[in-house]
């Protein structure tokens, strides 16, 4: 996306307080446009960005099994900055979590911050680091599955 799309995008969110969920990251604007189609989509569903996530990270893991940093770098930090879900998204999302909403856009920074320390991890070529950001990774993805998924699934 261009950076001022970016911006936009990034001050909508921080103006709709917690980024309700799946924020894209404040750094947004100033990191290079990721290459993954559909970055500049604002307006998904959770499911659809969840199937994009799990693409990205089988990128991932195919990066890591032919040593291809660049390409685990690239995955990763097309998982940091996944699309937005559209308003109305958000706004069902919202309805069925209430209170428990900041848990959720807890568990999608943690995810968020996890992916972009695995690129720069790439990007130093420290398969070592790589690999345990990469296992620190999985299971955010998946605490956030155990809290959440069967509540919004259901909807
Ligand atoms: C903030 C919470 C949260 C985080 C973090 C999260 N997910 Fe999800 N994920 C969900 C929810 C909720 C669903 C169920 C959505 C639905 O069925 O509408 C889901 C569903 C999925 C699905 C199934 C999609 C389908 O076709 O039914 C995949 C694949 C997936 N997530 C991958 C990932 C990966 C990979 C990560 C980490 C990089 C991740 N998710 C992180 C909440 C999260």
């Amino acid at each position: 996306m261009s950076d001022r799309l970016a911006r936009v995008l990034t001050t909508l969110v921080l103006t709709l307080g917690l980024g309700l969920g799946l924020s894209a990251c404040g750094s947004a604007a100033e990191d290079a446009a990721s290459t993954t189609p559909g970055q500049d989509n604002a307006e998904m569903t959770l499911k659809e960005i969840m199937v994009g996530l799990g693409e990205d990270s089988a990128r991932v893991g195919d990066g890591i099994w032919v040593e291809d940093f660049e390409a685990i770098s690239v995955a990763a930090e097309a998982i940091a900055k996944h699309p937005l879900v559209s308003d109305a998204e958000r706004t069902s999302i919202q309805g069925v979590l209430g209170e428990d909403m900041p848990n959720f856009a807890k568990g999608d920074k943690a995810v968020h911050d996890t992916a972009m320390a695995m690129s720069e991890a790439a990007k130093a070529q420290d398969m070592a680091l790589v690999l345990a950001r990469n296992a620190q990774l999985q299971s955010e993805c998946v605490a956030c599955h155990t809290n959440f998924r069967d509540r919004l699934a259901d909807r």
